[in-house]
């Protein structure tokens, strides 16, 4: 019988790889294919920023992109991955801070502090404010950065009118009364993780319901319920208006950040930014 070359598979295993030239992800590529892979993971982001968010000041995205995976090995919190922002979730982190430019930047949710160095990385001269219940867990320290052993709430960070400021809520508290908390302090830049329409609620054990993303899209009607199991316990969460602490009217956009899985390998996680109505 004729074999047909044209049928086989033109993979070749090798002993070892010996293609280094692409930092970006875990399929390394010839030099000038990683060079387009760049330019078009760059120009998807750019055109997210602006399309999706509105973002119009250009920006060095190839540059960030270099900046974020410079910093990455060097995260003292890395290795903490049960619990704490992933590497997808911390790229997007990333960029949106490069793009938003804050001088005063807010976490709350800081855990081992894995998301709190991305920020840190990514606006180096803002002033950052920390919160979680504790900070025994925290990995990652910076005298310039002021930790708080209290509920965001009860502090008395506010941004100011001559400040940008930008907030990562990564506590799964009722994001509706995040983004009520929120705008009363003057921030109209906030991300928020594990936020997810309704449909994906049974992503999370404890997502901060109602999420942003819920409200600004007018989801649930009052009594509507959500019912899901996790790891084996369900779930039951029954929707009250009073639970959106009046957010739908102060939300001006809500945006689930895409999967750059298809450039990077990375896991998207379920970020989304929101921004605020002056
Ligand atoms: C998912 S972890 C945060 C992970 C963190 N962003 C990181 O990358 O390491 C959630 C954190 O929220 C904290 N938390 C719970 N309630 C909180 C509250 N009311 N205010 C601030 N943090 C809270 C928990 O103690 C926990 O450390």
């Amino acid at each position: 019988m004729q074999h047909d070359m044209a049928l086989q598979a033109l993979e070749k295993p090798i002993p070892a790889l010996t293609l280094t030239a692409d930092p970006l992800g875990p399929v390394k590529c010839s030099p000038a294919l990683a060079a387009r892979r760049l330019d078009d993971l760059v120009a998807f982001i750019d055109r997210f920023f602006m399309d999706d968010l509105g973002f119009t000041t250009p920006r060095d995205t190839a540059r960030d992109l270099t900046d974020f995976f410079a910093a990455l090995p060097r995260n003292p919190a890395r290795d903490a991955k049960a619990g704490a922002t992933g590497d997808g979730p911390n790229l997007w982190l990333h960029l949106t801070v490069r793009r938003i430019q804050p001088t005063l930047c807010v976490e709350s949710g800081t855990w081992v502090g894995r998301s709190l160095y991305t920020t840190r990385v990514a606006a180096p001269d803002a002033a950052m404010h920390a919160f979680d219940i504790t900070f025994k867990r925290l990995k990652f320290r910076d005298p310039a950065i002021t930790l708080h052993e209290q509920d965001f709430s009860q502090s008395d960070v506010r941004c100011a009118a001559n400040d940008v400021g930008f907030i990562y809520f990564d506590d799964h508290i009722n994001n509706g009364r995040r983004i009520a908390q929120a705008h009363a302090r003057g921030f109209r830049h906030l991300v928020f993780d594990q936020c997810v329409p309704a449909g994906q609620v049974q992503l999370f054990r404890f997502p901060g319901l109602p999420t942003a993303l819920m409200i600004a899209r007018r989801e649930m009607q009052p009594g509507d319920t959500l019912e899901w199991t996790w790891r084996g316990e369900h779930v039951r969460y029954t929707f009250d208006p009073a639970h959106t602490h009046g957010a739908e009217s102060l939300i001006d956009l809500a945006v689930p950040f895409p999967s750059l899985e298809p450039w990077l390998g990375l896991p998207p996680g379920q970020g989304a930014y929101v921004r605020l109505k002056p």
